[in-house]
């Protein structure tokens, strides 16, 4: 009987303790780009927070540079439950859904104030659900910046890209608008355009300001021309099963932590927008294009067409959504 007796207090006893001693929640940020960027910071803001507000209860483990995943291969991480989250370019969503390729349209947003004002819409916040029936599920959007155009040599209108080979993100809209100028798109990882560049396996490549700078493509790059021709963002992504396993308190605590960590990263976006262009001008190591009106029109009509390409597949109503918020 006693031993009955202390067995179930034992019992009693274990059962009300698990919540103090159960191991932390771990949640697994994996990205490619370099610490220093506007995704970068962001993640290392998002950690700082959720472990500050929720010691010892989750611990974040951020890998930037494409440590633990490429791009590519991130999402499938995230749905076998190898990471919690990642924030891929929306341009890397492209199997999962087809809404995602209107922010690689180019020339579609005027400037980054224009997709704030777009993702802020209804119909901007549902593309947090585009890939939701996949088990990905967005829990915000993130900038980098506008897009610009690197090569080994000058591109001022759109037959000097005629013929060279570019590095594109694996999007079909960014294939089509590579061709539209007769150029030949390569769709390769990120983690590898340094030493395309590097080798002359490829002529040039389009990014920000911030990751030509920060992956040092323009050490390999002599021109540099300020297109603005396109935008490049990210989508804070997790698996649905995931999230929803999560305690309330937790998940609206590490929501919370996000959104603040988005806005710090928007934040940096801006400034390296500027500085980071800035420091590639003074690096003497590229030489940086600026476009007449009349030239950077040449590339839009180049261009634009491949918005009709891509209408059936992105629909109207949303381009017509993105394009009002250039008003
Ligand atoms: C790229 O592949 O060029 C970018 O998506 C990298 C990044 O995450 O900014």
């Amino acid at each position: 009987m006693r031993f009955l007796v202390s067995a179930l207090t034992m019992l009693v006893f274990l059962l009300s303790v698990p919540a103090a001693n159960a191991a932390p929640i771990k949640i697994k940020f994996s990205h490619v780009v370099a610490v220093n960027t506007p995704k970068g910071q962001m993640a290392d803001k998002f950690k700082a927070l959720v472990e500050e507000r929720l010691a010892g209860k989750v611990v974040v483990e951020v890998f930037p540079n494409a440590q633990l995943f490429g791009d590519n291969k991130v999402l499938e991480a995230l749905a076998l439950g190898d990471v919690q989250l990642a924030a891929p370019s929306l341009s890397k969503f492209q199997k999962y859904t087809k809404s995602l390729q209107i922010f690689d349209l180019p020339f579609l947003f005027n400037d980054i104030s224009a997709v704030d004002k777009f993702m802020a819409t209804d119909a901007g916040k549902k593309l947090l659900h585009a890939t939701e029936k996949k088990g990905l599920l967005g829990l915000g959007f993130l900038h980098n910046g506008m897009k610009q155009l690197s090569a080994s040599s000058p591109l001022t209108v759109p037959e000097d890209a005629a013929g060279m080979k570019f590095r594109i993100m694996t999007s079909d809209v960014l294939a089509a608008q590579f061709q539209a100028v007769k150029a030949s798109p390569q769709k390769k990882p990120f983690s590898e355009v340094f030493t395309l560049l590097q080798t002359k396996a490829i002529d040039g490549q389009e990014n920000t300001w911030s990751n030509i700078f920060s992956k040092k493509f323009f050490e390999v790059q002599e021109h540099i021309t300020h297109s603005d021709h396109g935008y490049l963002g990210y989508m804070v992504v997790t698996s649905t099963e995931f999230w929803s396993g999560l305690p309330d308190d937790i998940r609206g605590e590490v929501q919370k932590a996000l959104a603040e960590a988005i806005a710090f990263g928007n934040q940096v976006a801006n400034e390296k927008a500027v500085g980071d262009k800035k420091a590639i001008m003074d690096s003497g190591r590229s030489k940086i294009i600026e476009l007449s009106a009349d030239q950077r029109g040449q590339w839009v009509d180049a261009m634009k067409p491949v918005w009709k390409k891509f209408e059936g597949d992105i629909g109207k109503d949303l381009i017509d959504a993105a394009l009002a918020a250039n008003k």
